[in-house]
């Protein structure tokens, strides 16, 4: 193998032959690998040359990593090569590369190209030459260029236009989160929450955490059918979206629910609640951020294992319930986190970090919390956690 500081004195040497002679097609791959990941920065008048007889290896990775080399040189003579490249090259990595490559030169010339790839069928290239057009869209013909991904069949393509067009558009004030009332700080409403909706102004929470009924699991809410449960939830968290700042979090407990038989001769029947919610939650505005499964001991899970431990029949078998889902969400928005961070002070933010030891993984393993009087509460851990992980 070659020493990192012989590839760097070669790089500097105009005369040097090393790059043409090593570089070549025959060369064993790990060589080829590990000098062409290994160039670093290159120094202009680099001979980019180089690079072009292995845009044909069949080693993918080489030629991701050739393409990648020819791009650090920002040289428009290399447009044509890079094209020919970019329409032929089947895996969809290295043609991103190739596209990359042509958009760092951020030259006028390379929109007829860019322009191309904006029809291509994957989507990540889609994006690729779309981000490369963005830095060029002073120049004629380029916004007409993209905007025939509009409407684009793809989310992630026309969440980009939606970033653009509010970025754009919006002043320095209206990037401001709107401020609380002062008069919902700090207070417990015991209410039904439907009718404490319509004195909560819009955009006035920062976090909500929820663990609604369990469907007609436990006998202190009961709801006419499954349907009218969901509905309600929806009805609840529509509300929820509505009152919530723009980019703040939404964090739902709930667990799928076995409503007991009748009878012997009927069937217990479970309703898988997280699922059925969540395609409702992402259409009207809550955008998926993370799966928490809350773990409890296997003490605290119902046994339903009874007849399986006896038997050993398949088709049989039922797990015992240890989980429950703490589903995550933030309100749509194309802002970043840290442009909702941005609305406070430093010293606001310093004091507000999660210091010491944390849970790493989706998998928090809390112990369940009883009460005397209410058989669903929630552990004073789970809450704290959210509340720290999710407010500022
Ligand atoms: C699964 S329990 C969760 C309790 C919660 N984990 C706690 O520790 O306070 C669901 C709670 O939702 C409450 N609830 C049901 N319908 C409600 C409504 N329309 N408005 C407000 N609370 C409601 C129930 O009384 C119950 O306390």
């Amino acid at each position: 193998m070659f020493a990192k500081a012989k590839i760097d004195a070669e790089k500097l040497n105009p005369d040097s032959t090393f790059f043409k002679e090593t570089l070549v097609p025959t060369q064993v791959d790990s060589k080829l690998l590990f000098l062409l990941d290994n160039l670093g920065k290159l120094p202009a008048g680099f001979n980019g040359e180089v690079f072009i007889p292995l845009f044909s290896h069949p080693n993918p990775k080489i030629r991701r990593l050739a393409v990648k080399n020819v791009g650090k040189l920002k040289n428009e003579c290399f447009l044509e090569k890079l094209k020919t490249f970019a329409c032929n090259e089947e895996d969809s990595l290295t043609r991103r590369e190739a596209i990359s490559a042509i958009g760092r030169m951020r030259s006028e010339k390379a929109i007829p190209i860019l322009t191309q790839f904006l029809t291509d069928t994957d989507p990540k290239v889609i994006l690729q030459g779309l981000r490369a057009l963005l830095y060029l869209k002073g120049y004629p013909g380029v916004e007409e260029a993209l905007s025939i991904l509009r409407d684009h069949p793809n989310e992630m393509i026309r969440e980009h236009f939606e970033y653009e067009k509010t970025t754009k558009n919006l002043n320095v004030a209206e990037q401001n989160h709107p401020k609380s009332l002062d008069a919902l700080k700090n207070i417990i409403i015991c209410a039904d929450v439907q009718e404490t909706f319509p004195v909560i102004p819009d955009e006035s929470v920062h976090l909500t955490f929820t663990s609604p009924p369990y469907y007609n699991a436990r006998d202190y809410t009961i709801f006419q059918s499954y349907k009218a449960y969901l509905d309600f939830l929806t009805d609840v968290f529509k509300e929820t979206h509505r009152i919530t700042k723009e980019g703040r979090f939404f964090v739902l407990n709930t667990s799928p629910v076995i409503v007991p038989r009748i009878s012997r001769a009927h069937s217990s029947k479970r309703y898988a609640i997280p699922y059925d919610m969540h395609p409702r939650l992402t259409d009207m505005g809550w955008e998926f951020i993370d799966d928490i499964i809350w773990i409890k001991p296997e003490y605290a899970a119902k046994n339903r294992n009874g007849g399986f431990f006896q038997h050993r029949k398949p088709l049989c078998y039922k797990a015992n319930s240890v989980t429950e889902s703490v589903m995550v969400y933030r309100k749509k928005t194309s802002k970043l986190i840290d442009w909702n961070l941005r609305q406070y002070d430093d010293e606001t933010v310093e004091a507000s970090k999660i210091l010491g030891e944390y849970e790493k993984s989706n998998a928090w393993a809390i112990n369940p919390a009883t009460d005397k009087e209410h058989p669903a509460v929630f552990p004073t851990e789970l809450a704290s956690r959210v509340i720290q992980f999710r407010n500022k």
